[in-house]
């Protein structure tokens, strides 16, 4: 079997998230001082990320850290407002961080763009606004590749072939979409760009049950190709029973990190998180 979503080279692809293309970063600390890279850490490390919004906004996250491997599914959980989405925006270069640092495959990155960042690998599906719902499902694809040079052709019968709907659907505008529909276009533009590590930030909201559960089976097919992945789950007991890493964050810090199955067993993590 062959990997389909694992790249030898890169895309130059830019995000929707940000098509402005100025991250929030600000100039000086980390300009020009990239640090060594560590042999053998995770392939995504954000360290001791401390940062909130704009200039003079006060600190969402502080002192947080979140790795991802190789191969894995890391999950990140907790209450609303805890900020779980600050933090992986934070991992995406959206946001001033002022303390800490954020290394890709061992190359500090913090003082890169969201783009930047999408060439250098990370493929993001932001909470909100992740799609373009007057564009068709397959101009939606396309948009998640137009700086390829290359064919994406094959990226994308990989796509339909992980979501056959929405080959299907492909010639409809993603707004006419169900939820789960939408979120699958999200997660197919993302995976254009053919990206070294996949974020998704709560990729089941809004769905029925049955269809978070076939999403998180195509999100573990993914996964099983070699394509680290980390998400932001706000179903968290079913999240961290696929991850082979859970984060409790609490008030923008850490409060327990562990495998999956270690979080779920853990008395305290159930009784405050996991509704006991
Ligand atoms: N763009 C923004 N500007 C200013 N403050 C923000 C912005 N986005 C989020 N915040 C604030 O940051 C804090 C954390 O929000 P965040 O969206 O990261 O939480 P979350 O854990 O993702 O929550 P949810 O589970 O509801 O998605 C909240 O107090 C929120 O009001
Ligand atoms: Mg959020």
């Amino acid at each position: 079997m062959s990997k389909p979503f694992e790249q030898e080279g890169y895309n130059r692809d830019a995000s929707i998230v940000n098509p402005g293309g100025q991250g929030e970063l600000a100039a000086g600390k980390y300009s020009g001082h990239p640090r060594p890279s560590q042999p053998g850490e995770p392939f995504l490390v954000g360290e001791a990320m401390t940062g909130g919004y704009g200039k003079h906004g006060p600190d969402i996250i502080t002192d947080c850290t979140i790795t991802v491997d190789r191969g894995e599914i890391a999950v990140i959980v907790g209450p609303n407002g805890a900020g779980k989405s600050t933090a992986m925006r934070a991992l995406f270069g959206m946001l001033n961080l002022r303390e800490g640092d954020v290394r890709l495959d061992g190359e500090d990155i913090s003082a890169l763009s969201p783009q930047a960042r999408v060439v250098k690998g990370m493929g993001f599906v932001p909470q909100t606004h992740n799609i373009f719902t007057s564009m068709t499902v397959e101009e939606n694809l396309e948009m998640g590749a137009f700086i390829r040079k290359d064919d994406i052709r094959e990226t994308m019968e990989q796509v339909y072939d992980l979501f056959p709907i929405l080959k299907d659907k492909r010639s409809q505008a993603a707004g006419e979409l169900s939820g789960g529909q939408r979120q699958q276009v999200a997660v197919g533009r993302a995976l254009m760009t053919r990206p070294k590590v996949l974020m998704l930030d709560e990729p089941t909201a809004g769905v029925s049950p049955i269809v978070m559960d076939e999403l998180f089976d195509r999100i573990i097919e993914v996964a099983r190709t070699g394509l680290p992945v980390l998400m932001v789950e706000q179903n968290a007991r079913q999240a961290l029973e696929i991850a082979d890493k859970g984060y409790v964050l609490v008030q923008g810090q850490n409060a327990h990190t562990g495998s999956g199955k270690a979080l779920l067993a853990d008395p305290e993590v159930r009784a405050s998180f996991l509704g006991g």
